[in-house]
């Protein structure tokens, strides 16, 4: 019975592919709420000009881990989309290609992952260079978002035109970058200069799970350059730094 073993196998074989296989992608409304222009970066995905108000309506795979946005800033572009940024810049021009170069805010996502869980943060890993959000648009799951004014109180020694680096950018050292794993590092007052002001975002490498939000596969999102600011988030600058 031969043939009904491979008419068999073929159905199984079709069914696990369907039952694997996510059907819908993920759309992320890239928003630029700020009064200036923002070249809106995704890897995957590319990159846009966004004026204030625009959006960028961006599909992404199901499935795709890594995934990020960003935004960048004092752009010159010529026509065919070369040209480079004051901050995120990267390689590729206007249609970016790889990561952007530090510091810039990042929107971060990993998507179906776990059978049917989105983790999504926003990250200061790389530093700070807009005010953003990151919002699904499943309404029972939380928004994750930085909208204080870093830039304008950035420590001297981390700032840089346009945006305030994280220290790991800077010192590249273990006691910033923890990059000996969990335990080999301890928050410091550059680390806590970001977390105090954006409790929500993910400041350091080693931060606790309270900056990593879930929601289940099948919503999409709305990720906001320049969201309006929360109160709560502005702080005076420590004497310390
Ligand atoms: C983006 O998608 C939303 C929701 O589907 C829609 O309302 C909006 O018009 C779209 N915007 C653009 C620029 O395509
Ligand atoms: C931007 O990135 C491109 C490609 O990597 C590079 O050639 C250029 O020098 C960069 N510009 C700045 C301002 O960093």
């Amino acid at each position: 019975m031969a043939s009904s073993y491979s008419t068999r196998s073929l159905f199984y074989l079709l069914f696990l592919s369907f039952s694997f296989i996510p059907t819908h992608s993920t759309t992320f409304e890239i928003l630029n709420n700020c009064p200036y222009t923002v070249w809106a970066a995704a890897s995957p995905g590319g990159g846009r000009g966004l004026d204030h108000g625009q959006t960028w309506n961006l599909s992404v795979n199901p499935g795709t881990t890594s995934g990020r946005i960003w935004g960048r800033t004092g752009c010159n572009f010529d026509a065919s989309g070369h040209g480079d940024c004051l901050t995120g810049n990267c390689t590729g021009g206007l249609e970016c290609t790889g990561w952007g170069t530090p510091p810039n805010t990042l929107a971060e996502f990993a998507l179906n992952q776990f059978t049917n869980l989105d983790f999504y943060d926003i990250s200061l890993v790389d530093g700070f260079n807009i005010p953003m959000d990151i919002t699904p648009l499943n309404s029972k799951c939380a928004k994750s978002s930085c909208t204080a004014d870093i830039n304008g109180q950035c420590p001297k020694v981390l700032k840089v035109p346009g945006g305030c680096n994280n220290p790991c950018t800077l010192f590249k050292t273990d006691e910033y970058c923890c990059f000996k794993g969990p335990g080999s590092c301890a928050p410091t007052a550059y680390s806590r200069f970001f977390l105090v002001r954006c409790p929500d975002a993910y400041s350091f490498p080693r931060d606790g799970p309270t900056t990593t939000f879930i929601c289940p596969t099948g919503s999409n999102y709305r990720v906001v350059f320049c969201p309006s600011r929360s109160s709560l988030v502005n702080l005076e600058m420590p004497a310390s730094l």
